[in-house]
């Protein structure tokens, strides 16, 4: 399957309908996912960037339907991780010798992962390669976007911005542009993306879209490596990453527990009512976290200003995937939130006070002791609890 994009630019990539989870299982993919290459057809050939390894054999046998491999003169390797480069051994098996443009890092994260010395070109920012046809590759190194080795490529004349990993989405589509797509479901999935792997390197990113701004190159499309391509305003994806870089949020606290036997549950609703009594303007939002999708959630963190966390007391700590979630949004690196915890105990009750030390050494600001309730909830604790909401709300 090859689909035109522009001019001599196609698509000849793989839409992964079934992927529910990626990186292991870090990532819920609910929205399957799209491994994104390019053929860009001049007077020289180039592949840019391949699909996922499982894929790698399909990849290489529809592409040389579409064209003879022998006349491919290069290949740009974006970013070494497998979605991207898994069907290069099965295709350098063919072509050995063709040379592959990629960042210094990638050499690394290549010859790692398939320990292949193969004819590698390294490149660096404004390194430019002559396509013909008064075309031409200028290669932008994106370190940390999300790899040391992460690199866009630009191409001149049709002006398309071939930016890998970044503004994409996991999002299986048979349409290739984004106007042609659900835009909720677009932006959802574009967003999560966002909140879920790029979030720690929201600074980097910053500093990034300053530099490519002052490159004053006209982009007419962005070619992503996963989800649809934007051609349609393809800036408006590029403002809402400065946007999301800005330390992003919503007037919307959030309300994330896990629960034995429906104590917790029980204060975070009524927190949830207090804070909604006291400002009827701000989104409330509440889960339990072991019937909820945690990469959503994720997202949802993403949008707060503040996110309140309960566990009960267990084992003079709190449930362990209470533990498991705080861990995960220590390790992007959330910034300008605030937060607080709750949850009921029998005994002992550490959990608030341990909720608030792991939030805090996850970068949160926290705003009280939090609550803490012995038992379940009678009706002059909820009362207690409603009151919890209106302080967090005041906040
Ligand atoms: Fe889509 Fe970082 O790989």
């Amino acid at each position: 399957m090859k689909k035109l994009i522009k001019n001599n630019v196609s698509w000849v990539g793989k839409v992964d309908w079934e992927l529910q989870q990626f990186h292991g299982n870090e990532f819920s993919t609910n929205h399957g996912s799209t491994y994104n290459s390019y053929l860009i057809q001049e007077e020289k050939t180039v592949l840019v960037d391949t699909v996922w390894m499982p894929y790698a054999k399909e990849f290489v046998e529809n592409l040389a339907q579409v064209i003879d491999l022998n006349e491919i003169d290069y290949i740009v390797a974006n970013h070494g991780e497998v979605d991207h480069s898994g069907a290069l051994p099965e295709l350098m098996k063919l072509i050995p010798d063709v040379p592959i443009y990629c960042s210094e890092n990638a050499v690394k994260s290549l010859k790692g992962q398939y320990h292949q010395d193969w004819n590698f070109q390294v490149v660096k920012t404004g390194d430019k390669l002559d396509l013909g046809n008064g075309k031409e590759l200028i290669f932008v190194e994106m370190r940390m976007l999300h790899w040391p080795d992460s690199m866009a490529t630009y191409l001149t004349g049709d002006n398309i911005l071939f930016s890998n990993d970044a503004f994409g989405q996991h999002y299986a589509t048979e349409k290739l542009f984004n106007n042609l797509v659900d835009q909720c479901d677009l932006y959802k999935e574009a967003m999560k993306y966002y909140a879920n792997i790029l979030t720690p390197f929201s600074a980097i990113l910053r500093k990034k879209l300053d530099e490519i701004i002052a490159f004053n190159l006209t982009i007419d499309i962005i070619a992503t490596s996963h989800g649809i391509i934007w051609n349609d305003n393809p800036m408006q994806i590029v403002e809402k990453y400065a946007q999301w870089a800005g330390d992003y949020q919503e007037n919307q606290i959030t309300i994330i527990y896990d629960t034995m036997w429906n104590g917790t549950k029980n204060l975070a609703e009524k927190i949830a009512e207090g804070i909604g009594l006291t400002d009827p303007d701000v989104e409330v939002k509440v889960f339990n976290l072991s019937k909820s999708d945690e990469n959503d959630l994720i997202t949802e963190v993403f949008k707060s200003k503040t996110v309140l966390i309960g566990s009960p007391t267990i084992g003079g700590s709190i449930l362990h995937s209470i533990a498991g979630f705080v861990h995960l949004m220590k390790e992007l690196k959330f910034k300008n939130k605030k937060a607080a915890a709750f949850g009921c105990y029998g005994w002992s009750g550490e959990s608030t006070k341990v909720l608030n030390e792991w939030l805090e050494g996850a970068g949160f600001e926290i705003i009280n002791e939090g609550l803490r309730n012995q038992w379940n909830p009678d009706d002059a604790q909820q009362v207690s609890a409603i009151d919890f909401g209106k302080e967090i709300a005041k906040a």
